[in-house]
């Protein structure tokens, strides 16, 4: 019970009290539920992964969850009273001022329409951005704008994986061409090669074009080859192997071109390796290629480590490390994409080729 008391006075004098009493149960009831859905309310907002940011009708943020908090780098403290626009979405992401007038977030506060815009960028208290998608939806009373919630998720391993489909997309189409091409050219490619291989006992003075011309057939061959690795369906079979032993395999296949330039090949594995369930040719094919790499880019007397070891439970870490050149940083993102190479005998097959493997 809650008790309110009325003193009645007459003339000066108090002639009695009034005691209103009132039955509190239903009251404190609705309290009490009202204080749950608030707590519920919060625990949500704080506990999913998505940015919610509450905005008023001038564009102010007026309310900034954790989420929000965790993606830009902003606490709530820091980003309650800024204008979002200002803090999250001022500039586009080549670098030009995102003028308020084409800003979503406003847009949906001016007309009262929600906006879900699918890619765009937000900016965070370093400097930085983040690819988002994300929706404003307007709040209406009577018709007209209060405020809006915007919501925005962080995209950054959706457009990573996107990109991982697209680059096996082509990947697969590459490797369809390829056995197209090598196919239709290996034939008439060793029948040409066959006469020449004649000529050169008739023809004595005109031997060194037919030498040039042996050359290039003997390079267009090597490409061949590899885009057939690339091609070939395949018959890939899965054993348990000795990741070792695949690996001193390997080295003792190059062991003589090493000792050939000069290169000592170093191995450094882990005999308490598990065996793993692997392609054991796709591997080997692998280690070729980069154990090639390593002695390409490299001057003579030098070394190349080769290095296996347990990683975790699941995976076996194999490291090539060689003394050579190195790749210079802008280089990096094209390494593995068909064609590219910087050597003047290059294929540029050898990484895409081991990716696809
Ligand atoms: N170990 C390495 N050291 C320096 N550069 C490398 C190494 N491995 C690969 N590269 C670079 O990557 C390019 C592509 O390699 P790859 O696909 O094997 O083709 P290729 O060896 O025919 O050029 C090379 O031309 C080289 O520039
Ligand atoms: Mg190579």
């Amino acid at each position: 019970m809650h008790f309110k008391t009325i003193p009645i006075i007459h003339g000066n004098r108090l002639k009695g009290i009034y005691v209103i009493g009132q039955n509190m149960t239903e009251l404190n009831r609705y309290r009490k539920e009202l204080e749950n859905l608030y707590h519920k309310h919060t625990l949500i907002l704080n506990s999913i992964a998505e940015g919610v940011c509450g905005i008023d009708k001038h564009g102010n943020i007026v309310f900034w969850n954790p989420a929000a908090e965790r993606m830009t780098g902003y606490k709530a403290e820091e980003a309650i009273g800024k204008a979002s626009h200002d803090i999250i979405h001022h500039t586009k992401k080549d670098g030009t001022p995102y003028s308020i007038d084409e800003c979503p977030i406003d847009l949906a506060i001016q007309d009262g329409k929600t906006y879900h815009i699918s890619e765009d960028i937000f900016w965070k208290k370093d400097g930085t951005h983040f690819p988002v998608s994300y929706t404003v939806t307007p709040v209406l009373e009577n018709g007209a704008v209060v405020d809006a919630v915007l919501t925005f998720t962080d995209i950054t391993e959706l457009k990573k994986t996107e990109e991982f489909i697209r680059t096996s997309e082509k990947l697969s189409v590459a490797g369809q061409l390829a056995a197209g091409i090598a196919h239709e050219i290996r034939n008439p490619l060793t029948a040409i090669k066959g006469f020449i291989q004649l000529l050169q006992f008739e023809l004595d003075e005109k031997k060194p074009y037919l030498h040039i011309i042996e050359s290039e057939i003997q390079r267009i061959e090597l490409i061949l080859g590899e885009l057939l690795v690339l091609a070939k369906p395949q018959a890939t079979k899965f054993t348990k192997s000795d990741i070792g032993v695949l690996l001193q395999h390997v080295t003792t296949l190059l062991e003589t071109q090493g000792i050939l330039h000069n290169i000592q090949i170093i191995t450094k594995i882990d005999p308490s390796l598990p065996l793993i369930e692997c392609d054991e040719n796709g591997l080997k094919q692998v280690f070729i290629n980069f154990l090639k790499n390593a002695m390409e880019a490299m001057k003579s007397g030098r070394h190349i480590f080769i290095e296996a070891q347990k990683k975790d439970e699941y995976s076996v870490l194999i490291r090539f490390i060689d003394e050579g050149c190195g790749i210079p940083k802008e280089q990096l993102e094209k390494i593995g994409k068909p064609f590219f190479t910087t050597k003047e005998k290059g294929t540029g097959l050898g990484i895409m080729i081991s990716k696809k493997i």
